[in-house]
């Protein structure tokens, strides 16, 4: 019994040598994959011919029409035939691109402060509009970090009032939009140049009205108006 298992083992050495040969050995053909994985898979490089498709070639004219990423583009018109004006307030849609401190919230490597647009009250109301879209369900209405996504298990969510970002530049909080903050994900494929910088001003105006505003901040006009209310 014995002398038939040492045969079949000495038999199945010389089997998988044959297949795979020796340890250490080089060849230059593929190695036998029992389990491929998917490892490869048919695709196409760029600058390589291929003949997938019948004039020989891999890459592909862009559709008429294509904007590169990180280029504007042009805002286009309604599709659904209508004749109503486009809701955003932009002649051109544009995400990122440039490297001038509209673009990135920063001169040179340092952090900038202020906003590259007049802050009109127009400015604010799209704030406003654009932080409850994208950020209210994280941060809060008023930006304490209580948003509703904390309520499924989101963890430490920034509040918005801490002195650290009361302290902390324009710019980078323009930077935090745009590429976000460790498991805070970025919006700047979501959220054009313009509205970032119009929600760092809504949010100084939230953190403004969470301490540290006073009368005079109230337009003149309004003022007697709350005063009455909060005697
Ligand atoms: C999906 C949830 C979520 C959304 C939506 C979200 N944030 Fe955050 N944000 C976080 C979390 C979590 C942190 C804390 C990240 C960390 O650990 O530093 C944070 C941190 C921040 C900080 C502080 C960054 C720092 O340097 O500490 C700022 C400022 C901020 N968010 C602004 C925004 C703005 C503006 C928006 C909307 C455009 C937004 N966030 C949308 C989850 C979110």
């Amino acid at each position: 019994m014995l002398k038939y298992f040492f045969a079949l083992f000495a038999l199945l050495i010389v089997l998988v040598v044959t297949v795979a040969g020796f340890r250490g050995q080089k060849s230059s053909k593929p190695p036998i994959e029992i389990f491929p994985d998917m490892d490869h898979q048919p695709k196409v490089k760029a600058q390589t011919p291929s003949n997938f498709y019948a004039d020989g070639r891999s890459n592909r004219t862009p559709v008429q029409g294509t904007v590169p990423l990180g280029y504007a583009i042009p805002q286009h018109k309604p599709v659904d035939g209508s004749t109503g004006e486009s809701p955003s307030p932009y002649k051109q849609v544009k995400f990122s691109g440039g490297v001038s401190y509209t673009d990135t919230g920063k001169f040179g490597d340092q952090w900038g402060t202020g906003l590259p647009m007049e802050t009109t009250p127009e400015v604010l109301a799209r704030g406003q509009e654009r932080y409850t879209i994208s950020c209210q369900v994280c941060h809060g209405a008023t930006g304490a970090g209580n948003g509703i996504a904390g309520k499924y298990g989101l963890v430490a969510i920034a509040n918005l009032h801490q002195q650290r970002i009361r302290d902390m530049a324009d710019g980078e909080i323009f930077n935090t939009i745009t590429h976000g903050k460790n498991s805070m994900m970025g919006y700047g494929d979501r959220i054009q140049v313009p509205d970032r910088w119009a929600i760092v001003a809504y949010i100084r105006a939230l953190q403004k009205s969470q301490g540290g505003a006073t009368m005079e901040d109230v337009p003149a006009d309004q003022r007697a108006l709350l005063q009455a209310q909060n005697p």
